[in-house]
């Protein structure tokens, strides 16, 4: 798990934790899912790994900005979804928490890490090529609405991979460090 400058901070999903999630979720995906899918991830599915982004300033309870998901499959990591509230976005959140899974797949010994994106989300395929996914196939139709899925993947997750994401977490450390000028509270 990546350790996230304050006042923000990584850690996994909990039961306890699924109707923010929830919130996060009904306002970022055209068709979201249901509360049990989220209690299945967290509680039944061994091959499921869920974190939670929170924020917390001053005397203010700590609250859930951002989540991600991916499942061990065999040797690939599925990132199975990934969503930044709507107040939080375009700070870098979704590159932390994006590299964070992808730190947790070598961490499982992932070889690859693909997913799935509607084809008309452009803002989240930028955010895959940061992390040099690329576009390997599309399934039609795949989406509630018809829309089409494209597969993006990276691979191999070797130690020249590695490296690079090691840059991109300095980076990205960095950055969130400046930005936490001015922040007003959640
Ligand atoms: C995709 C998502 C998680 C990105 O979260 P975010 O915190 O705003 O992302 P970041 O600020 O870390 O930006 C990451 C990169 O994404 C791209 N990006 C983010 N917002 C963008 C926008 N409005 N326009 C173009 N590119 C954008 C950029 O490449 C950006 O990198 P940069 O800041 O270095 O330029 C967020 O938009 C979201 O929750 N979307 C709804 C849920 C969703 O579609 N999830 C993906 C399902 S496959």
């Amino acid at each position: 798990m990546i350790k996230a400058p304050r006042p923000y901070r990584l850690r996994p999903m909990r039961l306890s934790d699924i109707s923010s999630v929830m919130a996060i979720e009904r306002s970022a995906f055209p068709v979201p899912w249901k509360e049990s899918a989220y209690h299945y991830e967290v509680a039944e599915n061994r091959l499921a790994s869920y974190q939670v982004l929170t924020i917390e300033i001053a005397d203010l309870p700590s609250k859930i900005i951002g989540y991600a998901g991916f499942w061990m499959l065999v040797d690939e990591a599925h990132i199975s979804t990934i969503a930044v509230a709507n107040k939080w976005l375009r700070r870098g959140l979704g590159h932390l928490l994006l590299l964070n899974i992808l730190f947790l797949a070598y961490k499982s010994d992932a070889t690859m890490a693909t997913l799935e994106v509607r084809r008309s989300n452009t803002v989240a395929q930028e955010l895959y090529r940061n992390y040099r996914f690329e576009v390997v196939g599309g399934r039609r139709r795949y989406y509630q609405g018809n829309e089409d899925a494209l597969i993006m993947t990276v691979e191999p997750l070797d130690s020249a991979y590695r490296s690079f994401l090691n840059r991109k977490r300095k980076e990205l450390l960095q950055r969130l460090s400046k930005d936490l000028v001015g922040l007003d509270g959640p």
